[in-house]
């Protein structure tokens, strides 16, 4: 096909020999195959931010560091400048994210360059080499679904020992190779300690899965991974090699709030004391 005009720097760059065709035009990104060094690769070129709604990246962003002040400022203002560099970081998210789950053995394609809004990845293929289907479009059955759930399950935990939840999981960001599920699209992922919407969003992404998988394993829509998951999170336990139950027991000893409360009444007077 003629080349889009997108990927000229990708050309001169000698990044990009040929564009093979486009696989998808999704809201905020246009997919094609391309022709890369002699490998067929994959394209993902970037939407503008304005097709993105403001409130939308911030629920994702919080807790995500910034390059620098000047940019911080910026952004928060939301300058021209701020627009460029908040897309950036947009853009960043998906390769650092892609990365670093690739370092600590979650399946991911591979990333070889983001320039001019392009990322640059691995073509994901079925056998016979054909673009790897979407779990969607896979028919399942039971004893595969529970494979499958459980494989994704654990690389939902690899993910989060890796600081990140994926934050939009699905059966359409989940491709299916003769390996298994490979887990895709990842600008939105989120900084599972510094974001006060990681547990939520965990929850979300495991209910999804579970959601899925239920429609060919009817078992599965009893399980609760997500909360198992957080609660092993957030008390430090959480371990690539951690054995589930898909059970939570919440606990019935009763909290104790004048407690908690005498200990906030207490550190408030001891700064009050050192101020
Ligand atoms: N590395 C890849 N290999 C094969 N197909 C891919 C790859 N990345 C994306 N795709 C295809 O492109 C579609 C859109 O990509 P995705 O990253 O999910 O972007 P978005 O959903 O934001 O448009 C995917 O559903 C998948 O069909
Ligand atoms: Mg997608």
């Amino acid at each position: 096909m003629k080349i889009p005009e997108k990927f000229e720097i990708l050309v001169t760059n000698g990044l990009v020999d040929e564009v093979v065709c486009q696989l998808m035009s999704g809201k905020e990104a246009d997919v094609y195959v391309v022709r890369s060094k002699g490998e067929l690769r994959c394209a993902k070129v970037y939407k503008d931010a304005g097709s993105r709604s403001f409130s939308k990246q911030a629920v994702y962003q919080e807790g995500r560091k910034v390059r620098n002040s000047r940019q911080a400022r910026a952004i928060v203002k939301n300058t021209r400048y701020g627009r460029k560099e908040q897309e950036d970081a947009w853009q960043n998210a998906e390769v650092n994210a892609l990365q670093r789950l690739a370092s600590v053995g979650v399946r991911v394609p591979q990333v070889f360059s983001c320039v001019g809004g392009i990322l640059l990845m691995e073509l994901i293929v079925d056998d016979s080499g054909n673009t790897a289907p979407r779990l969607n479009d896979v028919k399942l059955t039971g004893p595969q679904a529970r494979e499958f759930h459980s494989v994704l399950i654990s690389q939902i935990v690899l993910m989060l020992c890796a600081g990140l939840v994926h934050g939009d999981l699905s059966e359409y960001n989940v491709l299916v190779d003769s390996n298994g599920p490979v887990i895709i699209d990842l600008p939105q992922a989120i900084d599972a300690a510094g974001n006060n919407n990681a547990a939520g969003m965990l929850q979300r992404d495991v209910d999804n899965m579970a959601a899925y998988f239920g429609r060919f394993a009817p078992e599965l829509l009893t399980t609760d991974y997500g909360r198992e998951i957080w609660k092993l999170y957030s008390t430090g336990e959480l371990s690539p090699h951690v054995v589930l139950t898909g059970h939570y027991e919440q606990s019935t000893i009763p909290a104790d709030v004048g407690g908690v409360m005498g200990d906030v009444e207490a550190v408030r007077r001891w700064h009050e004391r050192h101020l």
